[in-house]
């Protein structure tokens, strides 16, 4: 990180941390681009300058976390909701670096893919990704009532069980009318480290 960067700050603990050690590193004139409500409060509170997605069209390095890694450095995200935004931050920073603890790296990726659907496409999408191989279901609040975005959409999680081949699905899921983000990030190779207590290890993939 230098003075006069653009910074994309993710979304969820590894990025908040990451915020903190950006408040600390006292840099000047630097501008950060949150992608949800949650890191823009908590960059808010650090004190650090804002600026919305829509206002740029390049980030020099982007700082994220990941719910999942398989052993060819393709993520799941959107554990938190921030998919959406995350991936745009994704596709315009010129370096991404990645931080997630031991428990996220895996050798195949199996966990469900967050899906983030215009309401009106649920039936559709729903139908598609059972089609496709996968079993969706509607993201919910504690209550029951169903999760929309920040974005105004619905998310389902897609169990694919083990994702042999990521970046074909990804892209027969992303073809699907409707939907507007999917949670397999595979086509930018970011910087990955593995926390360990208070020090990271790069990945090598
Ligand atoms: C937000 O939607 C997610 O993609 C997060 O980046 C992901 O869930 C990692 O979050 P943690 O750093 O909190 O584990």
């Amino acid at each position: 990180m230098r003075d006069g960067q653009t910074i994309g700050l993710g979304s969820g603990r590894a990025a908040t941390m990451l915020v903190k050690e950006l408040c600390a590193a006292d840099l000047e004139q630097i501008r950060c681009v949150p992608t949800s409500l949650q890191i823009k409060t908590a960059a808010e509170a650090a004190g650090l300058p804002l600026v919305e997605p829509d206002q740029v069209s390049n980030i020099d390095v982007a700082f994220d976390g990941a719910d999942q890694i398989d052993m060819h450095g393709f993520l799941v995200k959107g554990g938190g909701g921030a998919l959406l935004r995350e991936n745009i931050v994704f596709d315009m920073a010129n370096k991404v670096y990645v931080i997630a603890d031991a428990s996220k790296f895996v050798k195949t990726l199996n966990m469900p893919i967050p899906v983030e659907v215009h309401p009106a496409a649920r039936a559709l999408v729903a139908h598609r990704i059972v089609e496709v191989g996968g079993k969706p279901t509607l993201r919910k609040l504690d209550r029951g009532y169903p999760l929309f975005t920040e974005n105004g959409n619905i998310i389902f999680d897609c169990d694919f069980g083990r994702i042999h081949y990521p970046k074909r699905l990804a892209r027969n899921i992303a073809s699907i009318g409707g939907v507007m983000g999917v949670g397999l990030f595979v086509n930018k190779k970011p910087h990955i480290y593995k926390a360990r207590g208070r020090s990271y290890e790069e990945i090598r993939f």
